[in-house]
């Protein structure tokens, strides 16, 4: 796919044209509304085409038309039942090709499967274990920062903690050396801005323009990265756990092994997918938990009785906390980051009733879906109870996707769960997160769903 906007419309029109009669039902008209509005607020819009048209619809979106699927049955589709039907690289998501490179996320089939039998074993549970030193380590340190009294932006205390964990248990890098690990997270944070801006601006290839910032951090950070994996080709240090030094040593079942070019597209890749998302799962348990004190205090509850103020080992996050998994999984119904699942249809499929012409571009919705009503009642209640072991277990396949599913399941599932239950309990262990009166949160959703305009809150003591 061209990475030049003009000759991306160009190829957009085409294939559309090649498709034509082939779409399932929904709009066809250019709106300049319903553009604006899946962009800055898609969920009405599209609960709205679900109640009209079922679990596949399309509606025109810019120039193109776009095919939407939702519910149990089209996640389960899309993800497991024919994930042959999709690639993600010529998703609408596309345009993350210049900065990740050709990690997990972007890279399809074959390949795909075979880079990932090969990262399988650095997202094992023993290696999460080994990350969470780190992990507590950071979050230690962040909370002592955190004065009671005082208003802090939790979005962006998160982000930086979030950083600041990947640099350690992704790169290996320590962010308080200056030069290497500042400049890495400082370079990671601007390229990232570059998806966080309007589509319009994206386009703009100047002097001065976000492509060209992104161009300079990417510069920057490979650099970095580069430099790291020759370091530790050259000096190979079995002590090192982080994830970058055991992509260096790892091997497929045919003793293949990775290039630096691939270790880097790997690294960078993990470094966008695991960042956002566990700032923003963070940030919407607190925004939760400050409207919901009846939850904070059978966590509380939970919490003393299994570490009695001691820092959590991932044993009891992950077996003896259930009730702080029910509210972790809870947030992420409501606020799934990953939003929304990119595709491509590389074959023409049939799915309820409708055919789906090859080229098409075809986006999953985890967000959506965990709101529909006869899934999941009264959606947009805040109530944890849904997930007791035994209704969890009750669901339809399909039903609740927060980490997507079949071969592209979300490889850093663990680690990111441990990371958001550790930050969580130590937080809670301490500290209280009030609201302050007469502001809402609002939610973005650009790549990843945040709150917009981050959130501040009150830091109290623990009650
Ligand atoms: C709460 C935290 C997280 C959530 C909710 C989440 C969600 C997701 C989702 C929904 C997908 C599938 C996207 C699709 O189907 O198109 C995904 C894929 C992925 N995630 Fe995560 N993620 C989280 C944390 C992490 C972390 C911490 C890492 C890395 C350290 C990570 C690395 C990845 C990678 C590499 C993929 C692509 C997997 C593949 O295609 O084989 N994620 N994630």
């Amino acid at each position: 796919m061209s990475a030049n906007p003009v000759r991306r419309v160009v190829e957009d029109v085409a294939s559309e044209w090649r498709g034509r009669g082939k779409f399932p039902p929904g709009p066809k008209d250019f709106s300049f509304v319903r553009t604006h509005q899946i962009a800055h607020d898609p969920l009405p819009l599209l609960l709205g085409a679900y109640e009209e048209h079922g679990p596949i619809f399309s509606m025109r979106l810019l120039h193109t038309r776009v095919i939407f699927m939702l519910g149990p049955e089209a996640n389960q589709f899309v993800t497991v039942g024919h994930p042959e039907n999709f690639h993600w690289r010529e998703s609408s998501f596309g345009d993350l090709i210049p900065l990740l490179g050709d990690g997990l996320l972007t890279v399809d089939d074959d390949y795909h499967d075979r880079a990932r039998a090969i990262m399988m074993p650095a997202f094992h549970r023993e290696q999460v274990t080994a990350s969470t030193a780190a992990m507590a380590a950071e979050s230690e340190q962040a909370i002592s920062a955190l004065v009671p009294g005082e208003v802090v932006d939790v979005y962006d205390w998160m982000r930086n903690l979030a950083m600041r964990i990947a640099m350690r248990a992704l790169l290996g890098l320590d962010p308080d050396v200056a030069g290497k690990g500042a400049a890495a997270a400082d370079h990671f944070e601007r390229a990232l801005g570059y998806y966080g801006i309007d589509y319009g601006l994206r386009l703009l290839r100047g002097p001065g323009s976000p492509w060209r910032k992104l161009v300079a951090s990417r510069r920057v950070l490979d650099e970095i990265v580069f430099g790291e994996v020759a370091r530790s080709r050259a000096n190979p240090d079995p002590s090192r756990h982080d994830i970058l030094s055991l992509l260096v040593g790892v091997r497929g079942e045919g003793g293949e092994s990775f290039t630096d070019r691939e270790i880097r597209d790997q690294v960078m890749t993990l470094m966008f997918a695991g960042h956002d998302t566990s700032t923003s799962t963070l940030t919407f348990m607190l925004h939760e938990l400050a409207r919901h004190p009846e939850v904070v205090n059978r966590l509380c509850v939970e919490q003393d009785r299994v570490l009695a103020g001691a820092t959590p080992t991932i044993d009891q996050l992950e077996r003896e906390m259930p009730y702080l998994d029910m509210v972790l999984d809870e947030v992420l119904r409501l606020y799934p980051p990953a939003w929304i699942g990119p595709r491509r249809a590389v074959r023409e499929f049939e799915f309820g009733g409708y055919t789906v012409p090859r080229d098409a571009y075809v986006n999953y919705c985890s967000w959506a879906s965990h709101r529909i009503p006869e899934v999941f009642p009264n959606p947009e209640a805040f109530i944890p109870e849904r997930f007791t072991r035994e209704r969890k277990a009750a669901l339809r396949r399909g039903a609740y996707v927060p980490f997507g599913g079949g071969q592209r399941i979300c490889i850093g599932k663990r680690f990111g769960q441990t990371e958001v239950k550790l930050v969580a309990t130590m937080l809670l262990q301490r500290l209280r997160f009030d609201a302050l009166p007469g502001r809402t949160m609002t939610v973005r959703q650009m790549p990843t769903l945040s709150p917009k305009g981050g959130l501040p809150m009150r830091v109290g003591p623990r009650a």
